[in-house]
């Protein structure tokens, strides 16, 4: 019979959330996400956005790199994709997510974004839902050379609407568009072989 290849493990993808503020709704969004995309997906939040430096070109390569670059760095080698849920400041990006992705851009040819599969999702409370964050965001991603991944721009307005009075994440409309987009991230993700170990001419495990 041949050999067959199982997932043995779960993909790995990386996420960014782009509000510091306590309680962000893309915070929260990005959370419900988290939810969705369990077991296919293992989405860790990476904390620490706030603690890396400006981007200074002086100090992009590997052996240079303030040790919160490295770590965010690393995170992104291991992970097989990247999911950024942003707000919309000034129709455009925040600064954070900008800073995080100018150093994963770096050095030129190396970067840890290169060939990456990304989603990418916007949120606002206005009625934009931050499109103009999410093409800014797209250019950005392109440009690092990664590929952004999902049939959906997702942009979602009022994104108040999306909680219940407790807060939970309670539309369904919206769970089935983030649960869309996390599926064709899932699809997007070629494991690479040197993952698994062959057991026998049936099956491959970790
Ligand atoms: C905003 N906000 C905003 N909203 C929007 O739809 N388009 C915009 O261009 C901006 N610009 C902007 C700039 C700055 C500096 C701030 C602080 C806010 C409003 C923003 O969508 C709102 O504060 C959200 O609640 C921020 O997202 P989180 O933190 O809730 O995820």
């Amino acid at each position: 019979m041949a050999a067959s290849v199982t997932e043995a493990r779960p993909i790995r993808v990386l996420a960014l959330g782009g509000s510091l503020r306590a309680g962000a709704f893309s915070t929260r969004l990005l959370e419900a996400m988290v939810d969705i995309a369990a077991p296919a997906l293992a989405v860790e939040v990476h904390a620490g956005l706030e603690q890396l430096p400006y981007f200074n070109q002086d100090d992009e390569a590997e052996d240079a790199a303030p040790a919160s670059v490295r770590q965010l760095r690393n995170e992104l080698r291991e992970a097989d994709a990247l999911l950024i849920v942003t707000p919309e400041y000034n129709r455009s990006v925040p600064a954070t997510i900008k800073n995080a992705l100018d150093w994963c851009s770096r050095p030129h040819g190396t970067g840890s974004l290169l060939g990456k599969p990304v989603t990418i999702v916007a949120a606002s409370p206005g009625p934009s839902g931050g499109l103009l964050a999410l093409h800014h965001l797209r250019q950005i991603v392109h440009a690092a050379g990664a590929v952004t991944v999902g049939t959906k721009e997702l942009a979602i307005p009022s994104v108040y609407q999306c909680f219940d009075a407790d807060g939970a994440f309670a539309d369904e409309t919206v769970r089935g568009w983030l649960a869309q987009l996390l599926a064709e991230l899932r699809a997007s993700v070629v494991v690479p072989a040197a993952d698994y170990a062959r057991v026998d001419g049936e099956g491959w495990s970790l």
